[in-house]
């Protein structure tokens, strides 16, 4: 967390205000405000910044965000939200990302809306050839310049300030499912990895492990001594993660919620009152993670799983996720209780059915609690999309207080520009669908932009049923993902990679993300530490090449690497596009592979699923390590090679990455041999 003003002066951005906004911490210095506004954009009548497209200009990201990575042809509205059924319709996800960068004719530039509520973007909807940006309330706007996009992306990132870095171990494979109940359950996966020869190192601990679903307790039927777990994990090189959701349960008795009560440190009603909506441990109020005194306190109590040996979490619920109000709920059942008895015509049955439907996160509800900020008492629906963000904000705090030079694994679900500074992001509950692995390439590059690069979705899919294929072809693509963790929900097909039939080329897979983590991680902290992208559009790095605009399915990642994944059930393979000549490796495994120099242009490559293919421009190295059961267990000083080209050196993070201070001094430049030809 290192939001110090460096590089201010280098700075090659505009700010302007407009109004009194609600200042929503996104922005790590401070940069006074232009007087006289000098933008790309015109404000219209109805308040909204407009700007001409012409065919060949590219809108770029939004982070989490449904459909292309070009944003044309769609409208976003920056809400967070929970809701499961992510398809093309929506227009909102779980995180609010308002940076935008045009590419284009006129050359390039990004434009950051800072604005604690909604943002709507039109990114060429209502007119093909027209953008129209309109924040509902008062907000900065940042205006960034560069020659490039990646240059305009390098200025905001440090507007926004640095990236979180994760521990290492935090580039290793994880387990995830809604369901594990017990301790038995937790070793089952464990020895499921350690008998199959898979690596692991970590299995994620969903609400199940709660007493009741309250936060920072543990079920002691279910967890007898989960201190005594967590270290016999470790000592098998896997760490538990728990979940925290942001909901606490109303019980008398329950120390969090009572000391919580007595100190006003949840979000009240108008009468002051603790406002209770319905979450997992039904009645639940949420902690005002905007009032400073509040987050700390609530940031404090993750010490008592850090007691229990546990070195990270991941915050959930925290849009927040509501799934009634109380008194919406009363209303609601004394609608369905009118209808008992009666005949049910189609109106009424809808009426019914509609009233059910306004249960769940109704902004109306959103707008009947408030915050206790120092900027005063705020309506919670005014700056709803920073919840999530403050209360992961609120753990990074309490980790940097507790054990200042210690790095701690923690990703949100739901999340706001600032909240990069603090931790990473899984994007929500996808589902077991093919589209869905191409979204998740696709949202790479736009979330990096946003300056969250510990990022991942649920490999597999979390809902629905996956398939053998579905798993290993999302898997291949998740072993370029810092975040790589396999999870699904309840009642679905098990999904851990041991129970299926091919396990032979799930181990290779994993064993090649192993090999390549040493690469992973030092490509991963240079991006951190540089303001750069680790996942780019092709034509970020190929800005002349037309073709390479249009290419929405290959991404680059690091310095030289290009990722082409297949994505298409029953696909034998794929054609691929290269902006230049590069040399193609198609790995069977960690050390069976076979490297081919390939000319510019498009290529149509069988690709089966026991194979991985990516590609590496000229002049790059990729340092591989042996596989190892773990990330701890890697020996970084046992390298192989893989170089294109004239390489001569790479630039290497080592050591263990478990401290924040290893950092100034882990950076190696490394010889690399000669290519083999
Ligand atoms: C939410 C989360 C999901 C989790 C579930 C139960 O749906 O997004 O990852 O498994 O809650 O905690």
């Amino acid at each position: 967390m290192n939001n110090d003003n460096k590089n201010k002066e280098k700075i090659m951005i505009r700010k302007y205000r407009y109004g009194n906004p609600f200042p929503t911490g996104a922005v790590a210095c401070e940069i006074a405000a232009e007087k006289k506004e000098q933008t790309a954009f015109r404000l219209n009548a109805e308040g909204e910044f407009t700007l001409a497209l012409a065919p060949e200009d590219c809108v770029y990201g939004l982070g989490e965000a449904v459909r292309g990575i070009n944003k044309r042809g769609w409208h976003y509205e920056s809400c967070n939200e929970d809701d499961p059924i992510i398809t093309e319709k929506r227009t909102a996800l779980y995180g609010a990302h308002n940076f935008i960068v045009v590419a284009g004719k006129k050359g390039v530039f990004g434009a950051f809306f800072d604005c604690a509520d909604r943002v709507l973007f039109d990114i060429g909807y209502t007119d093909p050839d027209e953008l129209r940006v309109k924040a509902v309330a008062d907000f900065d706007l940042y205006i960034v310049e560069g020659k490039s996009a990646v240059e305009v992306v390098r200025e905001f990132r440090k507007l926004i300030g640095d990236s979180y870095i994760p521990p290492k171990w935090a580039f290793g494979f994880g387990q995830s499912r809604w369901g594990y109940r017990c301790e038995a359950d937790i070793r089952e996966v464990a020895d499921g990895y350690a008998e199959s020869d898979m690596p692991l190192d970590m299995i994620y601990l969903d609400i199940d492990y709660m007493d009741h679903y309250k936060d920072f307790t543990v079920n002691k039927e279910r967890y007898p001594d989960l201190k005594a777990l967590a270290a016999d994990m470790k000592k098998r090189g896997i760490r538990l993660i728990p979940i925290i959701d942001a909901g606490v349960k109303v019980e008398k008795g329950y120390d969090i919620y009572e000391e919580g009560v007595e100190k006003g440190y949840f979000c009240k009603d108008a009468e002051g009152e603790p406002y209770v909506v319905g979450v997992w441990p039904g009645d639940s109020v949420f902690p005002d993670v905007l009032n400073p005194e509040a987050r700390k306190w609530f940031g404090s109590k993750y010490r008592i799983l850090l007691d229990e040996g546990i070195e990270g979490f991941w915050n959930d619920m925290n849009e927040p996720s509501i799934f009634y109000s109380k008194k919406r709920l009363a209303g609601v059942l004394e609608k369905v209780a009118s209808a008992r008895g009666r005949n049910m015509p189609l109106e009424e049955y809808h009426g019914i059915l509609g009233a059910i439907g306004t249960l769940a996160n109704n902004r109306a509800d959103y707008a009947e609690f408030f915050h206790d900020t120092p900027n005063g008492t705020v309506s919670h629906l005014s700056v709803h999309n920073l919840f999530g963000c403050y209360m992961t904000r609120a753990a990074a705090e309490y980790f940097e207080e507790y054990q200042p030079d210690k790095r701690y694994l923690l990703f949100s679900r739901s999340s706001h520009i600032g909240m990069h500074r603090y931790g990473g992001i899984w994007t929500g509950d996808n589902a077991s669908w093919w589209t869905h692995l191409l979204l998740n390439l696709k949202m790479l590059p736009s979330l990096n932009m946003c300056g969250f690069l510990y990022v991942g979705a649920d490999i597999g899919g979390f809902g629905d049923n996956t398939s053998e294929d579905l798993l290993l072809r999302w898997t291949a693509l998740g072993i370029f993902t810092p975040l790589m963790r396999n999870h699904s929900t309840l009642d679905t097909r098990m999904q851990e990679c041991f129970r299926f039939k091919d396990k032979k080329t799930f181990r290779n897979l994993l064993g090649i993300r192993y090999a390549l983590v040493p690469w992973l991680y030092s490509e991963f902290v240079k991006s951190a530490t540089r303001g750069d992208m680790m996942f780019r559009p092709l034509a970020f790095d190929f800005p002349d090449d037309r073709r390479a605009r249009t290419v929405e399915d290959q991404l680059m990642v690091g310095e030289g690497l290009m990722i082409a994944p297949v994505y298409e059930q029953n696909a034998a393979g794929r054609y691929v596009y290269l902006p230049e000549e590069m040399k193609m490796i198609r790995m069977r495994s960690a050390t069976d592979y076979e490297e081919t120099m390939l000319s510019a242009g498009d290529h149509y490559l069988e690709i089966p699923l026991t194979e991985t293919v990516f590609f590496l421009r000229k002049g790059h190295a990729l340092p591989l390590a042996e596989p190892a059961k773990c990330v701890d267990a890697l020996d970084e000083t046992k390298l192989r090679w893989i170089v294109s080209g004239n390489a001569a050196e790479y630039e290497m993070y080592v050591g263990n990455g478990e401290s924040k201070s290893e950092l100034k001094t882990a950076l190696r430049k490394l010889k690399v041999p000669q290519e083999k030809k």
